[in-house]
Parts: C-alpha cells; structure tokens; sequence
C-alpha cells in the first residue's frame, strides 16, 4: 500500500509516520511537509534512509504538486495543518490557507486521481466548549461550534470533506481527536511546555484560573486509532478519538508534572487569559471502542511519566527548537 502523508514532519504527523513503517513495514510513505515553523525532519531521521520512505517539501495549497503526488497513492492521511490555537488568535490567515484551502487542494486530488480513502485527522475543538463540572462529553451527533480561528478553520474542513464525500463520492474518514502530548511536540503547547520550562527552571505560564479541561491523549494511541480506522473503518464515517475517562484540570495537569519532576510549585504563573477560552472539552469514543474495538492503551499516569522521560532524554531536540525563532513568538504571547 502507499500512502500520502501531509504534515508528516510536525508533531503527530512524524509519529504516524514511525509507527507505520515499523508496523507496516512494505508499505511506502510520501510525506508532503511545507516544513513552517512546526515541521522538523529531525523527527524521521530514524527512516530518512528507509527506501519505502520519501520526504517532499512543499505546499498542501500548491495543486500541481498535490495532483502529481497523488497519481499512484492508495491513501492520504491528511495531517498537515497550522494547528496552535493562540497564534491563530495572532493571526489568522495562514490557518484559512492551509486548513481551509490547503484541504480543498488535497480533496480535488484525491477525487482526479481516484484515492482508495481520504482520512482526514481533525479534532474535538470543532465542538465548541462544554460546562465545567457537567458530565456531558462531544459525540458524533453534537453540533459544530468552533471559537477560536483554529477551530473555525478545522470544522470548515471537516464540512468540505464531508461535502466531497456527499457530492461526489469521494471514500472518506474522519477521526476528531482529542488533545494529544508524548515524544516530538512542538514545545509550544501545553504539556510539552510545562515539561521543559520545568528542565530550564523556567516560570510555567497558565492562563487564567488554570481550572480549563482538556481531554488528553497519547500520540501513540492516537496513531493505533488511525491504523484501526484506516483498516477497519467504514467509508464516510468519522470517529472520536480520546484519552480520558476522567476530567482533569490544566493545574493538576501541572502538579502531577510537578510532582514526577520532583519540583514544587514556585514555577508557577498565573496569567492573562486567552481570549474566548473554551472552558472544558470531554469525548465520548465508545462507538470507536465498540465498533472497532480501539480504546486507549496508556493511563494519562503512564503516558505523562513517558513523555517527561522523553523530553529529559531528548533535551537537544527541543533546546534547538527554543532557541530558534519560537523565541519571538514567545515573546509576542508571555511577554
Ligand atoms: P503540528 O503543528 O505539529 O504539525 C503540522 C505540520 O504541518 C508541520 O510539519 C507543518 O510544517 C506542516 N504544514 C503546515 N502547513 C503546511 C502546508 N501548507 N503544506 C504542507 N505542510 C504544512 O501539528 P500536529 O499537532 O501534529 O497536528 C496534526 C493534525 O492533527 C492537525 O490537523 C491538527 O489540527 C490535528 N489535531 C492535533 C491535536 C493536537 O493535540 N496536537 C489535537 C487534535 C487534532
Ligand atoms: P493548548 O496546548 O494550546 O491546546 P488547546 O488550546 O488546543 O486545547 O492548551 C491546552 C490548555 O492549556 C488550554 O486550556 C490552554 C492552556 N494553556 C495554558 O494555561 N498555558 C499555556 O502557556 C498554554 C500554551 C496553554
């Protein structure tokens, strides 16, 4: 099988591409990556010389190169995105280009050159917030309600995806997960930059009251999650991926991490909150669970203790990410 990755270069994307060729080792991969500020091929560097393995710098927008690597492709895993919630509160228009636009460019290739499946990978965000302390969760039928930019962007292109599927018969799937962490992250986003502001003795930045609710999940269930749906899934359906069970708040999130780094609370900094805060996101995934069997493997315990076990591990890999052009950005959004 062959397969066109976008976005393999970022965070979930490199991930994906790992796990596959370990588990699926005679399939061959294209990774299409613009490589923004986001994508690192330090994160493949482990296949770059694998044969069924081939990188492509270039835009998801640009139509002519989309369409010639799309001839010969059996699937396309759509991961390529701006994906950061705050900077697209900073600006924005990249995130209409290649979420929206970039989207559009991929699903008219994929119908020209006939794609056995188009997964799509989005997320719960597209559903708005929920209230703090009720019990209800995202499910399949909850209406769309994105409020940031990123979001907004997102439900734009799970609708054209689902529209080509309706209009034109394209085989589609959509996951929407849940908030990822584990290995290669960006350490713009939370848990990855609560972890190595914690190794640089650095403040760690919360907004608001810190009592916001994420549903967390590990990037390596999230990878198990697309194999299954790929391999299993039923055309022209989507399906909620999460970590969760229980609600935890951002500052808990921070002292468990707090707690496994054996560091105390003085790093803490309460700051300006984001503006249109989506209060808490929960996931219901038990038709995931009970129509492809997939449920998550790792305890958020587990998986936490993995990822600080990386990033002490790794420390190269985000010391040059830091020190690169995410210190304007930095600047811009804590001052
Ligand atoms: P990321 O920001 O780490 O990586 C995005 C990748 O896309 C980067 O390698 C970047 O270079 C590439 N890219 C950006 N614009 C491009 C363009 N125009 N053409 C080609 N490549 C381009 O993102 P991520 O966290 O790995 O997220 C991957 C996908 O999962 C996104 O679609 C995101 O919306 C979705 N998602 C992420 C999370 C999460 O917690 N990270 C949660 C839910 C859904
Ligand atoms: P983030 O990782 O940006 O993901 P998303 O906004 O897509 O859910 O943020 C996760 C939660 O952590 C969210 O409630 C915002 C909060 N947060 C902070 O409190 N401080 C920070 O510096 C960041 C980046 C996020």
């Amino acid at each position: 099988m062959k397969l066109l990755v976008t976005g393999g270069a970022g965070f979930i994307g490199s991930n994906f591409i790992l796990y596959w060729l370990k588990q699926y080792p005679n399939d061959s991969i294209v990774n299409l990556d613009l490589l923004t500020y986001a994508g690192n091929l330090e994160n493949l560097i482990s296949v770059e010389n694998n044969p069924n393995y081939e990188f492509v710098h270039g835009d998801i927008c640009n139509s002519q190169l989309v369409n010639s690597l799309t001839r010969n492709i059996d699937i396309i895993v759509h991961f390529a995105a701006e994906s950061h919630v705050d900077r697209s509160i900073q600006n924005a228009s990249p995130f209409i280009q290649t979420n929206i636009v970039g989207t559009y460019t991929l699903l008219e290739a994929a119908l020209k050159n006939k794609v056995k499946r188009f997964h799509h990978i989005s997320t719960d965000e597209v559903f708005g917030a929920l209230e703090l302390n009720s019990q209800d969760k995202f499910h399949l039928d909850s209406p769309y309600n994105p409020h940031s930019p990123y979001s907004a962007s997102k439900a734009s292109s799970d609708h054209l995806v689902r529209a080509y599927g309706t209009t034109y018969n394209l085989p589609y799937t959509i996951s929407n997960c849940s908030n990822n962490f584990g290995p290669y992250q960006f350490p713009e986003k939370f848990i990855s930059l609560v972890i190595t502001n914690v190794l640089e003795n650095k403040y760690i930045p919360i907004y608001g009251d810190g009592l916001y609710v994420r549903d967390w999940l590990y990037v390596e269930d999230h990878c198990e999650a697309i194999d299954v749906i790929l391999h299993k899934g039923k055309v022209g359906s989507t399906y909620l991926v999460g970590g969760l069970t229980k609600d935890i708040s951002n500052i808990e999130v921070i002292y468990q991490i707090l707690d496994e780094m054996k560091k105390d609370k003085t790093l803490i900094h309460f700051v300006k909150d984001r503006p249109g805060h989506d209060r808490r996101y929960a996931i219901d995934w038990s038709q995931t669970t009970s129509e492809l069997e997939w449920k998550p493997k790792h305890s958020f315990a587990d998986a936490l203790q993995k990822t600080i076990l990386w990033y002490k591990n790794n420390q190269e890999w985000w010391k040059r990410i830091k020190t690169g052009a995410y210190l304007n950005y930095y600047k811009q959004q804590y001052g």
